[in-house]
């Protein structure tokens, strides 16, 4: 089997900041209640650019970071919620912005784990030998399907893409990975795509393609699963929690992230937390996170950080990284 690593990230968030305020004058809330349910402060609003877009711009600078061409990449992955369009793929409309010609291009839908899903797939695809070269982006404009009246959702929520580049290498980054689903719990957070309506249907079920959740019940899935992910991607390696210089999670709540510190018996300080600017973006929360932490020159050469997500499905995942620049 080959050997895998990031050899770069790279993030692009629309310019335009929605603050708690500003949402206050759109529905009935305030800075206060959403400070102190969940530590968001701001979040980025796209005026018009759609996930491709956001996604190509994130991976142009992954591609600068890891200084390839675009043309060495043999697979593009992107993870979303929401696509441009169900066909083609957002991967294959990232494909022509960036001239990433020679890649087979998916999606993959995974919700807010869908990075951690999309590193896994491309780090079997580059151990195989299939790809040497891969690119993993999360993207969403989660703003045009939320349901802008819904106070319990729509100020939740932010817009924006993070990507990272896999290579094969010499020595080992990726040193234990971990995904999970549960679909049991799909009813929980969801968001319907169209209704079934055609000249033979019957009982046509009217479908609204909005965000909804249940809160408490994501909360208690998300501190059950977040802290199984630490132990799992810890226990198939040979380091514990000590060794771990930074975890950084799915950035969707701050009570959910203090209550797993709690339960792991760390310190708050060893989760790398961007929630107040961003909100939550779905599958791009823990790739900006990468590329923020990356360009603050928090990772040094050796480090080891634990990326750990969940997200609608149910999903969950983990990956423990060593930092090799
Ligand atoms: N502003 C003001 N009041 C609000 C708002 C708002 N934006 N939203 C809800 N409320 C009100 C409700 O109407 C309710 O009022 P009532 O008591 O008069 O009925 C009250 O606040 C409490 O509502 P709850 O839904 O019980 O609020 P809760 O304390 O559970 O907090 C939250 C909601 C923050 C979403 C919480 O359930 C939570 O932390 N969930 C974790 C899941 C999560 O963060 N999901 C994010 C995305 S999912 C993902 O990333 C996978």
């Amino acid at each position: 089997m080959n050997n895998v690593k990031i050899i770069g990230v790279g993030s692009y968030a629309p310019e335009r900041i929605v603050t708690n305020s500003d949402l206050s004058e759109i529905v009935d809330t305030s800075d206060e209640w959403i400070s102190s349910r969940t530590g968001i402060k701001e979040r980025r609003i796209t005026e018009g650019e759609d996930t491709s877009s956001l996604a190509a711009k994130a991976a142009l600078n992954a591609i600068k970071d890891a200084n390839i061409n675009p043309l060495e990449i043999d697979l593009l992955i992107v993870a979303t919620t929401s696509p441009d369009s169900f066909t083609p793929s957002t991967a294959c409309l990232v494909q022509a912005i960036i001239g990433a010609d020679n890649a087979t291009c998916f999606d993959i839908g995974a919700a807010c784990s869908g990075f951690i899903y999309g590193l896994n797939v491309g780090t079997q695809f580059v151990k195989t030998g299939v790809a040497k070269t891969v690119l993993v982006i999360g993207a969403e404009v989660l703003s045009k399907i939320l349901d802008w009246e819904d106070r319990s959702t729509c100020v939740l929520f932010g817009d924006g893409a993070g990507a990272a580049i896999l290579s094969k290498s010499e020595t080992n980054g990726i040193l234990s990975i971990f995904t999970g689903s549960d679909g049991k719990g799909a009813e929980f957070l969801k968001c319907p795509a169209v209704t079934v309506k055609n000249p033979f249907a019957s009982n046509i079920d009217k479908k609204s393609s909005v965000v909804s959740m249940n809160g408490k019940e994501v909360f208690k899935f998300a501190v059950k699963t977040m802290p199984i992910g630490i132990d799992k991607v810890l226990k198939d390696s040979a380091y514990t929690i000590d060794d771990i210089k930074y975890i950084v999670p799915h950035q969707a709540n701050m009570r959910i992230i203090e209550h797993v510190a709690k339960k792991l018996g760390i310190d708050n300080e060893k989760f790398f937390i961007n929630l107040d600017r961003y909100g939550n973006t779905s599958a791009a929360t823990i790739p900006i996170a990468l590329d923020e932490m990356a360009k603050q020159g928090l990772l040094k050469n050796g480090d080891k950080i634990i990326l750990v997500g969940f997200g609608g499905g149910l999903t969950f995942g983990s990956v423990l990284i060593e930092w090799l620049i």
